[in-house]
Parts: C-alpha cells; sequence; structure tokens
C-alpha cells in the first residue's frame, strides 16, 4: 500500500518481540518502546529537508547542512508519551504539541479532552506518535487537528498497527506516510490488536 512502511530493520524486531511479551516489566517496557521509537525516527525524517551550512573544523572549512524546517513532536495522549524521549534525543530542538484523545469504550471513537495548539502553527513538520494504531479514531482525528492547525507535512509514527487502523487513516488522510515497527493480524472486539501487546499505556505506566 502507498505510503506505509514497515519496518525490515532486525534490531526493530528484536525489540517488537521483547515488548510483546507479556513478562516483560514496565520499565523495561519503556525503554523498549523509547529505543523502537529512535529505530523508526531514523526511517521518518529520512527526507527531512536540509539548508547548506559552512562550519570551521580545527583544521578547515567544512560545507555542511542544518535541518531547515521546525518539527513538531505530537504525542497522543497518554501512550504516545513514552514514544517522545527517544525521538527527542536525536532532535533536541523539536517542539513537543501533546493531544490528549481517549477512546469511549462503547463507541470506541475519540473524544479530545486536552488540546493547547496556539493559534498559529509553530511547526511545518509533524510526526504524530502512538504506539498502537488500532481503529485508527485517534490518529485520524489528531492529523484533522494539525491540518485545521495549518501544518503541512505530517507523518504518523506507531509501532503497531491493525489492517483496520491502516486503512482508516488510509482512506482519511492518504498524504500521512505511516511508519510502522509492523502491521498485525486483526482488531478484536474491543478494540485491541491482536497478537498485539495489550494496553500500550497500561504496560508503560504499570496501571494494568
Ligand atoms: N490501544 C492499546 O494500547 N492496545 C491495543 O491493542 C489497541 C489500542
Amino acid at each position: 500500500m502507498n505510503n506505509v512502511f514497515e519496518s525490515s530493520h532486525p534490531l526493530v524486531a528484536h525489540k517488537l518481540t521483547r515488548l510483546r511479551d507479556k513478562n516483560t516489566d514496565p520499565k523495561k517496557f519503556r525503554e523498549l518502546i523509547r529505543e523502537i521509537s529512535a529505530l523508526l525516527a531514523y526511517e521518518v525524517t529520512a527526507d527531512l529537508e536540509v539548508a547548506p551550512l559552512r562550519v570551521q573544523t580545527p583544521l578547515a572549512e567544512a560545507e555542511g547542512v542544518e535541518l531547515k524546517q521546525p518539527i513538531g513532536l505530537v504525542p497522543i495522549l497518554r501512550s504516545g508519551l513514552g514514544m517522545v524521549e527517544g525521538i527527542w534525543g536525536l532532535m533536541p530542538t523539536a517542539e513537543v504539541w501533546h493531544i490528549g484523545l481517549y477512546r469511549d469504550e462503547s463507541t470506541l471513537k475519540p473524544v479530545e479532552y486536552y488540546n493547547k495548539l496556539p493559534v498559529e502553527p509553530t511547526v511545518s513538520v509533524c510526526l504524530v506518535l502512538d504506539p498502537m494504531l488500532a481503529t485508527g479514531g485517534s490518529a485520524v482525528a489528531t492529523v484533522d487537528i494539525l491540518k485545521q492547525w495549518g501544518v503541512s507535512k505530517i507523518k504518523f509514527v506507531g509501532i503497531i498497527a491493525s489492517p483496520e487502523g491502516v486503512d482508516a487513516m488510509h482512506n482519511s488522510h492518504p498524504d500521512v506516510p505511516l511508519h510502522l515497527a509492523v502491521i498485525d493480524d486483526h482488531l478484536n472486539e474491543h478494540g485491541y490488536i491482536v497478537p498485539g501487546l495489550g494496553d500500550a499505556g497500561d504496560r508503560q505506566f504499570g496501571t494494568g
């Protein structure tokens, strides 16, 4: 499918297996989320625009570059929080804008409860972060919000997706690339990805 990128990196696959394991404790789980996110970020950022920059080395002048566009990391609360650190470490000047959406368990539809975006956009590229692309409702709603805010370049970074979530994003926002560690088999009747890893929020924050 166009604009859907599933990682084929062995380190991602190795860490993902540990992440899925129900015996992985919250500390290790958070560590794995951070590490996988950083590995995915390497691929996601491959087409960022750069501007020329000359620097002086101890020996001579060197031609180099610097990132051109201001970048925003947009974790979807609360599961996306754990993905920020690994990516922010690679792009410390990125701005972090939180979007709070919870899934109404009866309708499985997203309900917005936190959004403090200023009126004018302050970034031109946004990476939307959510480890689980399940129904796709939260991701679609977040991209709606960012497009309304005026951001022209938006990418989604997730760890496990369901085919249903991929379809939902693709139907609503075909222009937004999806960068994923893996697409799993299906979504169950409770909106959980199978085989998945359970509840990514509970497993990070020890609340399960
Ligand atoms: N959110 C999760 O944390 N896990 C799923 O499987 C689906 C949504």
